[in-house]
């Protein structure tokens, strides 16, 4: 039985649907801080088989009892906090979830004999780019105490594989949009940061207009360029990776993108298109900590993971647009 901590957030819950659709058995551990029980009972609809266990990696009981319950095989870990402006205000939040959380839990995978995990991480632990498209071997200098948490992270693991034979796959994601094409889950954040959902957004809340954060930026447009990877690739992903360690037993890390820098102004007239929509929107200053370009090189993970890309930004923005749509229509009843 494969562990998904986080499994009741945007991109675990993507990963449990795609498991789920592999025959794979999943216990679903979440402590709903950010992550919604609907999505855990849409999920349950689908399949009744997968369990949901709500607990904090902070609380040593709550993940002992876990894995005393249940045979766990795997781990995916996603639990975790991501917002890069909120853990700059506030980094002792994100160590303490992200960083003591995870050690918490890889002490319970260790004492339990549970030696492999797949791990979320993230482009930010590239920091400014050096080069691109950044490969896995980029300096890493994260910029943010969210990128700093998943490096720690990712050093830890290291130990725990020399000291204790843990083996993990960290997979750094570059931007992750989309929904699923039947609306059963979706970017759902209650502060939501993001730029796709926030330009749609704007198209339902007409009296606050799409902030485009800088458009003096080095690039073509002015506006900053990044990769974004539709989620259920990314899901994908997280079944070949479990394979992976599976057959191979080794640590090792993916980036994930796709390898194409698309610019906020685009994706802007992209999605006005798909919506056929006017949008408003504004100018606005820059975001802190904003690199002007990061794209990802996936060669890596395509080669040794076979990993392919599926989906189209055009088809993630519908997916996106119907997911949104579904949730306001939540709102109004
Ligand atoms: N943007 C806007 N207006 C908005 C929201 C975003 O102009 O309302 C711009 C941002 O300035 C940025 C781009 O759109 O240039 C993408 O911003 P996102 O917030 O969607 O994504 P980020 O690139 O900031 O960060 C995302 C995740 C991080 C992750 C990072 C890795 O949120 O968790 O990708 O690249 F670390």
């Amino acid at each position: 039985m494969i562990l998904v901590t986080g499994g009741a957030g945007y991109i675990g819950s993507f990963a449990v649907l795609k498991l789920s659709m592999q025959n794979e058995k999943i216990v679903i551990f979440d402590n709903l801080s950010t992550g919604h029980i609907e999505t855990i009972n849409t999920l349950k609809k689908i399949n009744p088989d997968i369990c949901f266990v709500q607990g904090d990696l902070n609380n040593i009981s709550d993940i002992e009892n876990i894995f005393k319950k249940y045979e766990i095989s795997e781990v995916i870990h996603f639990a975790g906090l991501s917002i890069v402006e909120e853990s700059i205000k506030n980094p002792s939040k994100y160590y303490k979830n992200n960083v003591a959380g995870t050690v918490n839990l890889l002490n319970a995978m260790v004492k339990y004999n549970v030696l492999k995990i797949v791990f979320s991480s993230t482009a930010s632990v590239y920091g400014e780019p050096e080069y691109t498209p950044i490969d896995e071997n980029h300096p890493k200098k994260p910029v943010n105490p969210y990128g700093k948490t998943k490096l720690i992270i990712e050093n830890i693991m290291d130990d725990y594989d020399k000291a204790y034979n843990l083996k993990s796959i960290r997979l750094r994601y570059f931007n992750v949009i989309g929904a699923d094409n039947l609306s059963r889950i979706g970017e759902w954040h209650d502060t939501e940061t993001h730029l796709i959902p926030n330009i749609i957004k704007s198209a339902y809340i007409k009296t606050s207009p799409f902030k485009i954060f800088g458009d003096d930026y080095a690039t073509p447009d002015g506006t900053c360029i990044r990769d974004y990877i539709n989620v259920c690739d990314l899901a994908d992903a997280h079944y070949l990776a479990i394979k992976y360690l599976r057959k191979e037993n080794k640590t090792d890390v993916f980036n994930l993108g796709t390898g194409t820098g698309t610019s906020v102004k685009e994706i802007f007239n992209l999605t006005r298109g798909v919506l056929g929509k006017d949008i408003p929107f504004e100018i606005a200053p820059k975001r802190k900590g904003d690199p002007a370009i990061l794209c990802a090189s996936s060669k890596k993970a395509q080669e040794i993971l076979g990993w392919k890309i599926n989906h189209s930004i055009k088809e993630s923005i519908k997916t996106a647009y119907l997911w949104e749509d579904k949730l306001q229509k939540l709102k109004t009843i």
